[in-house]
């Protein structure tokens, strides 16, 4: 070992230009700077240690201290037939697996979930495919906003407007009734609303909702049962979203479930001083450790520096969203012993959780040395003005509203493209609503996995749904007119498990070169959050595959060798195509 202190996880081996090799690293390069030696003597020192002789040729260093390797065409051959012959997918299963904690789609109750949930569910819900893929083991909760302020005018509202209470107010409940029955989550948001501006006008209202929320608070039976039907109906409402997108959670602990323990983190941070009081509040100050444009409790105000701590309780003793999130943490770490925990959250909480991450190293240094703790952060949706994405009417657009169009707008567009077919050629009726819920739902998801998840991006019908492009229908094609091969070989992909293949072509040896990347992209997806890497390796991987078969007969190959590997070859990119697309969450079907 040239350096045996160095943190080899962090090694990152990419594909690269075909100019330099198969596969090129830079790590030598970060490893040599944080420990000040010459990154080309340090890449020397290890090439020389380094016996990759089985599978690649001579390694190369270049530039300032690269690692370029080229695969040995046996090696390569090898690898492709034991995939070609179901033995792997070109990923291995974890040598040790971590436990990694993701927190994500986090709705909030009384509230209907709107297309910005689409962005937490669907990242997060990749994430975890990932690195279970990769054999990690992973927790993934979801940490549904169910406690709060919002529900002191709640329940002032619900006892307003539901029959049987004594303050019932009869403008309230005639329309409030029949509209829970019909809509319970848009009749909650409206109750809101309703109460929430008569606080503004009335000091009195206001006063009464703050009651209910310490009655609520104080474990009134009353209160705790209305707030428990309230966030059974939103539990329903968010359960039939999931069912839709197909996303599931180990765990649903809502901030609800941490309220035991709010008051001894803010006890214990004000014992320690990492926490003052200030206005009656307490929060976490600056402890000064950082320069001020690094520091996360402080802002800029007309050029000054001025505290923005984080509050832990307000003054009117109720608690605050980072004091859950503190409690979280730590009982994550005491529950499932964690290596990482990870956030998945819009980017316009990064103060948050960079003030929560430093409290919480601040509160418990030593779990703290034990754990990752990573914000995951994401952009905006945006409509075609550039402006966030919203309904006509300017109203925030609902996520059941939506997949119920994406799925709408797919079965026109499956329909015209059956109705262009000969008769013969034609999928059969029955199955066009099937075809349409899994084009229109995956198209939504992929068009949100696949810009850069930092940037905002602008949502398009059109160009998520259409045939041609980075799109998810044009991948789900792509499998599904692989599975037409075999239909019409009148056999089926599992019977084209060989390992005979022959790489002849240019395009049959740039696809199988392809296929062996699917591993490393995994792992890319795994090491930097970022489910997009996996998107362009399969459009890639979708146009590499279409200019083999453009160029290489495959039921009419020359001979019967060559048609049984290049079946081999259809048959392992089927089989990568879709076990890609699953693990970003999206559905295929077996013809469309
Ligand atoms: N419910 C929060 C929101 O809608 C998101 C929660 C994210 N997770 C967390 N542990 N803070 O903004």
């Amino acid at each position: 070992m040239v350096l045996p202190d160095a943190d080899v996880s962090t090694v990152l081996v990419r594909p690269c230009d075909p100019k330099f090799g198969d596969y090129q690293t830079n790590a030598l390069m970060s490893l040599a700077k944080a420990r000040k030696l010459n990154p080309r003597q340090l890449a020397t020192d290890v090439v020389a240690k380094l016996d990759v002789s089985a599978l690649c040729e001579k390694v190369e260093i270049a530039g300032a201290g690269f690692l370029n390797f080229r695969l040995l065409p046996a090696a390569f051959a090898q690898t492709i037939n034991a995939a070609a012959c179901g033995k792997h997918l070109f990923f291995d299963r974890a040598a040790a697996p971590r436990t990694i904690v993701i927190d994500f789609s986090s709705p909030n109750v009384a509230k209907p979930m709107h297309v910005g949930h689409i962005r937490s569910t669907g990242i997060g819900d990749a994430l975890q495919r990932t690195l279970r893929l990769l054999g990690h083991q992973v927790i993934s909760d979801n940490h549904i906003g169910d406690w709060g302020t919002q529900f002191g005018k709640l329940l002032l509202g619900w006892k307003s407007g539901i029959t049987g209470f004594k303050n019932t107010n009869e403008d309230l409940r005639l329309k409030f009734e029949p509209l829970l029955k019909e809509d319970p989550i848009a009749a909650l948001e409206w109750l809101y609303k309703v109460i929430n501006s008569a606080c503004d006008g009335q000091p009195a209202v206001l006063e009464e909702a703050k009651a209910e929320l310490v009655k609520l608070q104080a474990g009134d039976a009353e209160n705790v049962s209305i707030w428990k039907e309230m966030t059974a109906l939103s539990q329903k409402q968010f359960d039939t979203i999931y069912g839709r997108l197909g996303v599931k959670f180990d765990q649903a602990l809502g901030e609800s479930f941490y309220n035991p323990w709010l008051g001894q983190v803010v006890t214990g941070l004000l014992a320690r001083g990492i926490a003052r009081e200030s206005e009656g509040a307490v929060g976490v100050f600056s402890d000064g450790s950082m320069p001020p444009k690094e520091d996360p409790f402080l802002v800029s105000r007309d050029g000054e520096w001025v505290a923005d701590p984080a509050l832990v309780r307000k003054s009117d003793g109720g608690f605050n969203y980072m004091t859950t999130d503190l409690a979280t943490i730590d009982y994550r770490l005491k529950t499932w012993s964690p290596t990482e925990i990870v956030y998945v959250v819009d980017d316009r909480q990064s103060p948050h959780f960079k003030k929560l991450f430093l409290t919480f190293a601040r509160w418990k240094q030593d779990d703290a040395k034990k754990v990752k703790l990573v914000h995951v952060g994401f952009g905006k949706i945006l409509g075609e003005d550039g402006k966030p994405f919203k309904t006509r009417s300017g109203d925030t657009v609902k996520l059941g509203d939506l997949l119920d169009e994406a799925q709408e707008r797919a079965f026109a567009l499956v329909k015209s493209k059956q109705l262009e077919r000969p008769e013969a050629e034609r999928v059969p009726e029955n199955l066009w609503p099937e075809i349409a819920r899994v084009v229109g739902i995956g198209s939504v998801k992929y068009a949100d996995l696949l810009p850069n998840r930092q940037s905002d991006y602008i949502f398009n019908w059109d160009k998520m749904l259409a045939f041609n492009g980075n799109t998810a229908p044009y991948l789900q094609y792509a499998y599904a007119r692989i599975q037409s091969i075999f239909r019409k070989a009148e056999t089926s992909n599992i019977e084209h498990r060989t390992s005979n293949i022959e790489l002849k072509a240019a395009e049959e040896i740039a696809l199988a070169r392809h296929l062996l990347n699917f591993g490393i992209t995994l792992e890319a997806v795994a090491d930097e959050y970022r489910p997009n890497y996996l998107c362009n390796y399969l459009y890639e991987l979708a146009g590499k595959f279409t200019s083999f078969y453009e160029n290489c007969p495959v039921l009419k190959a020359d001979d019967e060798a060559t048609r049984a590997s290049r079946l081999g070859l259809c048959a392992l990119t089927a089989r990568v195509l879709k076990q890609g697309l699953e693990t970003l969450g999206i559905e295929t079907v077996e013809q469309m």
